[in-house]
């Protein structure tokens, strides 16, 4: 079997900048609240014994069904949206819910294919996940990334994929529903920009799908309030600065925000030695184009 290099991160309530990290992606409270959610309801199921005596003390055969919510979590949607960066630093943030408890956060190789031979892909995939499960114990919390997931997910359908991607997703279909039996909670989180190209089996396999898109008129106002804290803006200001983005289009993402904006704002601010400025973020709010729209069904 090939051998497979899986970087393994344990995340714990007390890493403070991670904390942080994690509090800094603003503008997707959303999403960060669904992951988090259901990474808890597949770390600790929720106890339904108090529930069921209340409400249904007759039985409800739905409830048995609670032990085996699917593992797999699947993050979609445009480019530079946070879901690499929110997927970093959720596992401390689930460790703190989970009252201290650590969180092992495994991330796939970006060679996860191998080298193409025939058999490579399927078995570097079930290395992967055997890796991952000898690494854990009863009770223990893991969570497996696997990012760019398209590369090996892409459907089985279509006469142009080849065998070697078809017994790669089958190898992933596979592992993925064991997970259901293993005593470690282990939960996977796969990232792409092209869920359309997934495989429906692999759809129908996740518990839920999470869409990141680009900032809209309220979002923006948080991150520009975000970004300019500390400079006292008004509000007509503030607003100046939001319909300068929300009249782009397509609009900015995070990343063109933050990095593209802001960033060269403040690191022009620090080699002249004058302060971050309304004017010069205007200016140059106003003059970049935002990145091109990744086209994918789902993306806006
Ligand atoms: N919500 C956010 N708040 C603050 N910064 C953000 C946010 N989203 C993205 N960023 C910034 O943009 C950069 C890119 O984000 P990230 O790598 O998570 O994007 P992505 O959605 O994974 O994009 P891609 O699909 O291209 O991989 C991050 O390093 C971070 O600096
Ligand atoms: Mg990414």
């Amino acid at each position: 079997m090939g051998a497979i290099k899986l970087s393994t991160i344990k995340q714990t309530s007390e890493d403070k900048q991670r904390l942080e990290m994690f509090e800094q992606l603003v503008g997707i409270d959303e999403q960060k609240n669904k992951l988090l959610t259901h990474l808890e309801w597949i770390m600790r199921p929720l106890n339904t014994s108090n529930w069921l005596k209340e409400h249904h003390p007759d039985g409800l055969e739905l409830a048995n069904r609670i032990k085996k919510i699917p593992r797999l979590i699947i993050l979609s949607g445009d480019v530079g949206c946070g879901k690499t960066e929110l997927s970093n630093y959720v596992g401390t943030k689930l460790s703190q819910l989970l009252e201290d408890e650590p969180v092992f956060v495994h991330r796939a190789p970006s060679d996860l294919r191998g080298s193409g031979l025939v058999g490579d892909l399927a078995n570097r995939m079930t290395a992967m996940f055997e890796s991952v499960k000898s690494e854990s114990t009863r009770g223990d919390y893991h969570i497996l990334i696997i990012d760019e997931a398209d590369d090996v997910s892409s459907s089985r359908e279509g006469e142009e994929q080849h065998h070697e991607d078809r017994t790669g997703v089958n190898a992933l279909i596979k592992e993925i529903d064991k997970l259901v039996d293993v005593s470690a909670r282990i939960a996977v989180i796969m990232i792409s920009n092209r869920t359309s190209s997934f495989d429906p089996a692999i759809m129908r396999r996740s518990a839920i799908e999470i869409k990141f898109h680009r900032p809209s008129k309220p979002e923006l106002a948080d991150i520009l309030r975000s970004l300019c804290s500390g400079l006292k803006l008004d509000e007509k200001e503030l607003q100046t600065l939001v319909n300068i983005c929300a009249n782009k289009s397509p609009r900015f993402t995070y990343s063109d925000l933050f990095n593209r904006v802001a960033l060269p704002v403040l690191l022009n601010a620090i080699r002249n030695d004058v302060p971050f400025s309304y004017d010069k973020l205007k200016e140059a709010l106003e003059n970049t184009e935002p990145s091109p729209q990744f086209k994918d069904h789902g993306n806006e």
